[in-house]
């Protein structure tokens, strides 16, 4: 496997820890964590240190056969690794990418039940680079597709980070963008800040800026005014879990966007690799929202409290846009236009 420097998830060049770009500390530091300890891994993905569906199962792929390295002789591999899957897997419950890797790289480990420890290990790290490299691959597919959806001049409006940080190389609803620009098409983002966790400004404006992409941020109350000023030709937007009806989790905020793009007549496009969709979900009513702390809302990224001690919050990270807002869905395997069953591409 060919790391990238830029990567925002490697394994290290002595494949005993997991190296990621931390962040949080962006934009304004670009800060690199080197781990291989179980609570730290945790904690990585918990508190958005890494983030993203994509990066989040890239981590976990590679987390898991980091730490299996480390098991103890004398305990019981499986039981270990079914343990330390389950204890990475709780970090986070929206965005099924974790699950969906953790399970590949321990499946792998069980089909070689009964070989020596070292063939166990060679096929989880083989597992978890196959799991990355086909998500390098995936993001470049949607990129094009995406890049098909529009045209040079547009004016798009994304939100949250569904860029190279959030996943491999092009990211997938910032793809088509960034894919873009290096074939000459001139795009202007809009980009929603994205509250409370300002994905948007922190990391977005971030990647499209060193990409040299003319781009503009705005607060995520501000889209409608935008879009009825007619600057917005299409949105963008990332998934942390698609159920098999079409419906669509991603950060909160998206269905906002998605019900006034529905309203001012504006394509509406999720950018979706296969990983991301669970089968086991029918509708997105089956789908687990996180709740994060009130802190997120009343103090985060403010130099003093915004809001009363002790006010009631609520802070789901997630919501749901209903299939029906939305114009296409953007796999690697091909376009999902509305009305179209995601199970023709499964
Ligand atoms: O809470 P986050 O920052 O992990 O949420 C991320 C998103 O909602 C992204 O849009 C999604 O994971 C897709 S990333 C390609």
């Amino acid at each position: 496997m060919i790391y990238n420097q830029n990567d925002s998830v490697r394994l290290s060049p002595d494949g005993k820890s997991v190296v990621i770009i931390d962040q949080t500390k962006l934009p304004g530091e670009k800060k690199l964590l080197t781990l291989n300890d179980e609570a730290e891994m945790f904690d990585a993905i918990s508190s958005l240190k890494v983030r993203g569906a994509p990066a989040i199962g890239i981590f976990a792929g590679y987390a898991l056969y980091v730490l299996a390295c480390r098991f103890d002789e004398g305990e019981d591999f499986f039981e270990r690794l079914e343990k330390t899957a389950e204890y990475l897997n709780s970090a986070r419950p929206t965005a099924v990418n974790l699950s969906y890797a953790l399970d590949r790289v321990r499946n792998a480990a069980l089909s070689k039940a009964g070989c020596g420890r070292q063939e166990i290990l060679e096929t989880m790290k083989g597992e978890a680079e196959k799991i990355h490299l086909e998500d390098i691959e995936s993001c470049e597919r949607m990129s094009r597709y995406g890049l098909s959806l529009v045209k040079s001049g547009d004016g798009i409006l994304t939100h949250c980070n569904a860029g190279a940080l959030a996943t491999s190389r092009y990211g997938t609803a910032l793809g088509p963008l960034l894919y873009g620009a290096e074939r000459g098409y001139k795009f202007h983002a809009y980009i929603d800040e994205t509250r409370p966790l300002l994905q948007g400004s922190r990391l977005t404006a971030y990647e499209l800026m060193s990409a040299g992409i003319d781009c503009t941020l705005i607060c995520d109350n501000m889209a409608g005014l935008v879009m009825s000023q007619g600057k917005i030709q299409a949105c963008f937007a990332g998934c942390d879990r698609a159920a098999v009806n079409g419906d669509c989790a991603n950060k909160i905020g998206t269905l906002s966007v998605a019900v006034l793009a529905d309203y001012y007549k504006i394509p509406f496009y999720i950018f979706c690799p296969t990983s991301t969709i669970d089968v086991n979900c029918k509708t997105g009513a089956d789908i687990v929202i996180e709740e994060r702390k009130p802190e997120e809302i009343t103090s985060l990224y403010f130099d003093r409290q915004i809001a009363p001690e002790g006010i009631n919050c609520y802070n789901p990270a997630f919501d749901v846009t209903p299939n029906s807002l939305i114009t296409a869905i953007i796999t690697e395997k091909g376009i999902i236009r509305r009305g179209e069953s995601i199970e023709k591409i499964l």
